[in-house]
């Protein structure tokens, strides 16, 4: 694992993410992870941030609400389609994703939430903020209507990128 800058493949991620990343999240002895598909790289209060959506259905959303970090693996080059094709239709309720995959995990450098390996990019983040999207305040209706016709909102998490590796 080599450190790089936060932003050094910000633009080769962003290009692949809606392929499929995989969020991985621990809470004490459960572990899980799952594919994302939206996220975005960024500066907030002046700090590197991996910004996240879990909806609420998702058994990654109980384990996240438990725990203060995530960590997001990026594979580039189309590897590892049949893993984001399983962990993001299958759930970590009815599963061992791990098990079921053989999936290798590559311990956490800074935090303790483990990489999924042979992925090319790493980020480990510590959840500074998170917020229940609130139709209420104002939503476009179009992507409201798109994205949840059953009210199946996403929580928004806001990670400060802590390391950022090329594996
Ligand atoms: C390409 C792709 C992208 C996805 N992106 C997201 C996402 O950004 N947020 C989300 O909540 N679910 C997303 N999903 C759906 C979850 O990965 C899926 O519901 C998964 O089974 C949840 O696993 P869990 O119940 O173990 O947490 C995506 C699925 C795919 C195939």
């Amino acid at each position: 694992m080599q450190r790089i800058k936060f932003n050094e493949y910000q633009k080769e991620v962003m290009d692949v993410i809606g392929e499929g990343a995989l969020l991985t999240v621990k809470y004490g002895d459960k572990l899980n992870t799952m594919t994302i598909g939206w996220g975005s790289i960024g500066v907030i209060w002046g700090k590197p941030m991996f910004t996240v959506l879990v909806r609420h259905s998702r058994y990654t959303h109980k384990l996240i609400e438990n725990t203060d970090q995530f960590t997001v693996s990026v594979p580039l080059h189309g590897q590892l389609k049949e893993e984001t094709d399983y962990c993001g239709t299958k759930s970590g309720r009815d599963v061992n994703k791990f098990e079921e995959l053989g999936l290798e995990l590559i311990e956490g450098q800074e935090l303790n939430t483990p990489f999924i390996k042979n992925s090319d990019i790493h980020y480990e983040c510590k959840i500074v903020y998170k917020q229940d999207m609130n139709p209420d305040l104002l939503f476009d209706e179009d992507i409201r209507s798109k994205y949840y016709p059953q009210g199946d909102y996403h929580t928004v998490y806001y990670g400060n990128i802590i390391g950022a590796y090329k594996e």
